[in-house]
């Protein structure tokens, strides 16, 4: 059988020095737990802009569809902020959100033992916190028609529209409720359903796919409530379901107030494949950081999660995911710190690419 396949798009900013140390760990598990990867390289975002003139190239979305995993690393800068909105670096990342159909967006926002100090928050208020936000990925007021900037009268009017149908909803819920399966039971699933019929509609279908997990106790929440939750007692979360917009909003928010936004991963999933596999994607949570790029500064750890994340959701190997979620931890709590993560008590400062050498290094000791 041949190796399990993996496209590696690094995109723009810090992206592709993040993405050479998420290399440094795959080249590790082929040699060292004898799980080899077929991996190729290709252009995203800007970067894939300067080469062909679009954000992401057809032949790169053939790829994409094709492979095993997606890694993407981070795309945009203000060197693209001039160009027409059709082909800007995002265009890239939301093409391969809705050909691949990856509806169902995992967002962990976990604090680590060693980083609660970062945080806006109080420290008792997010020690411990591991929440998972299921965000609706391909669908509501990001894709919904009639869209555009129209002249009406003497004015222009600029135009989105939130739309879900029942079997959109249906699927990001169960993916929300299958999730909650294996952590803590409990979802809660956040629309606006005082003001928006698509919220209604989103409650009502919730409901009725949570009369299939009986075990999981589920609670809905207006999405301006849940912002207010959300910073004010996190840890009364688990998972989270919510749309497509909410669902960026929100996860920004639980991302920062566990104060290592340059730590989160995240995967985004569609239907399986003919393997069995599901579609997936996965990039950190963080952007293309062009203030810092190139410098060695930046954070690879939630590059690292996320391949963490692939080994679990895509390639079945979850005991490997825990193996470097855990020497990722071991790195912390010795003190190794990039310099976002720098903080009063000091620690060792390192580089972007001795960090990996680090988070290496523990993998080595774990065996
Ligand atoms: C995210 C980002 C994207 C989004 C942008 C870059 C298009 O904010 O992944 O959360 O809005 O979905
Ligand atoms: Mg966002």
């Amino acid at each position: 059988m041949s190796n399990p396949s993996i496209l590696i798009l690094p995109g723009d900013g810090i992206g592709p020095e993040v993405m050479a140390e998420v290399r440094k760990v795959i080249d590790w598990y082929g040699a060292k737990r004898d799980l080899a990867f077929d991996v190729s390289e290709d252009l995203v975002g800007g970067a894939a802009y300067d080469k062909h003139g679009v954000p992401l190239a057809d032949e790169t979305m053939a790829k994409a569809q094709e492979v095993d995993a997606v890694l993407l690393g981070a795309v945009g800068g203000p060197k693209y902020d001039v160009l027409d909105f059709s082909v800007k670096p995002e265009r890239g990342l939301l093409r391969l959100r809705k050909e691949m159909d990856l509806f169902a967006n995992l967002r962990p926002a976990q604090c680590f033992d060693a980083l609660a100090d970062f945080s806006s928050l109080k420290k008792d208020v997010v020690a411990g916190l591991d929440i998972m936000i299921v965000r609706e990925l391909t669908s509501g007021v990001y894709f919904g028609e009639p869209r555009g900037i129209f002249e009406e009268g003497n004015e222009r009017v600029g135009i989105n529209t939130q739309r879900y149908t029942e079997s959109e909803i249906e699927r990001a819920a169960r993916a929300a409720f299958e999730l909650a399966m294996k952590r803590n039971k409990k979802l809660c699933s956040m629309e606006k359903a005082n003001v928006m019929e698509s919220g209604i509609l989103w409650r009502e279908v919730v409901t009725r796919v949570g009369e299939e997990y009986p075990e999981v106790e589920l609670s809905h929440m207006y999405a301006d409530n849940g912002a207010m939750q959300l910073v004010r007692a996190p840890k009364q979360f688990d998972v989270i379901v919510t749309d497509n917009l909410f669902g960026d909003i929100l996860s920004d928010c639980a991302a920062m107030l566990t104060g290592s936004l340059g730590m989160l991963p995240s995967a985004s999933l569609g239907a399986p494949m003919a393997n069995g596999r599901p579609k997936a994607m996965y990039e950190p949570v963080h952007g293309s950081a062009p203030d810092i790029a190139g410098q060695g500064k930046a954070n690879p750890i939630a590059c690292i999660l996320s391949f963490a994340m692939a080994l679990r959701y895509s390639f079945d190997q979850g005991d490997e995911a825990t193996r470097l979620e855990t020497a990722i931890e071991k790195v912390l709590a010795d003190g190794v710190r990039t310099a976002d993560l720098m903080g009063p008590e000091g620690g060792t400062p390192v580089s972007t690419s001795e960090m990996g050498d680090k988070i290496i290094e523990a993998l080595d000791a774990s065996l």
